[in-house]
């Protein structure tokens, strides 16, 4: 099991990792309400790129819930903005949700050439772990970052799987550099990541409490993945 890391979406390259299964990692705050939503028993997320993108879904399917976020916050005409905390049951069960996000669902789309394409948050870090050994498949971590630019958040959680993975045969050297990271920081990683960029703006926007929840680890035991277009359990 040949485990990788990309820093950025940019860095995914389907020829490079033509084989490997995908994990895409948005911690703040994508993947978190991704595996929110589907826990509490949406139908299926569809990710998609644009604000527009979302829209015309919307206007030949007046049935599906727009979710997502530009700059955090809650885009106009949506249903959901990006907080966990707004995907309970009683909003998205049985739904399906069309997303758009700055990072998150860009670089989802970004990784849909893989064979299989999971999404990773600490919440259920366990859930997708666990099925990635199962598989014994060679592995492509998928950091959304941020703008294009390295995000510690997301790097940390894949270093969480670099470090809690077996029967690897070979670590790059982006996976040896997180699961470094990881085990430096993993004693102190609330503060650690409340220092981060992203989670300062989110502070600075209001969105404090998402931080904590969204660094719980593993509150769900969901491996959504994602095909043909929609991630579902
Ligand atoms: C993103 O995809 O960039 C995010 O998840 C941003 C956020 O809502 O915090």
């Amino acid at each position: 099991m040949k485990l990788d890391v990309c820093f950025t979406p940019n860095d995914f390259n389907a020829e490079k990792y033509s084989g490997y299964y995908a994990v895409v990692i948005d911690v703040l705050r994508a993947t978190t309400s991704i595996a929110t939503a589907c826990a509490n028993g949406c139908q299926c997320i569809m990710p998609v790129s644009s604000v527009e993108e979302a829209r015309a879904i919307k206007l030949q399917n007046p049935d599906v819930l727009l979710a997502g976020e530009r700059e955090g916050l809650l885009i106009s005409g949506f249903n959901l903005g990006n907080s966990p905390y707004e995907y309970s049951r009683e909003q998205v069960a049985g739904k399906t949700i069309v997303m758009t996000t700055t990072n998150g669902t860009v670089a989802l789309n970004k990784a849909a050439t893989a064979p299989k394409v999971y999404t990773m948050s600490f919440a259920n870090a366990s859930a997708i772990i666990y099925v990635l050994q199962q598989a014994k498949k060679d592995v492509v971590f998928v950091c959304a970052g941020s703008d294009g630019k390295f995000s510690l958040e997301d790097t940390l959680c894949a270093g969480l799987a670099v470090e809690q993975l077996h029967h690897i045969t070979e670590l790059s050297d982006t996976a040896m550099a997180v699961q470094a990271m990881y085990r430096d920081f993993s004693g102190n990683l609330p503060n650690r990541v409340l220092q981060s960029s992203h989670a300062a703006y989110l502070c600075r926007i209001g969105f404090e409490n998402d931080i904590a929840l969204c660094l719980q680890q593993d509150m769900l035991d969901v491996a959504p993945v994602f095909a043909a277009g929609v991630i579902a359990l």
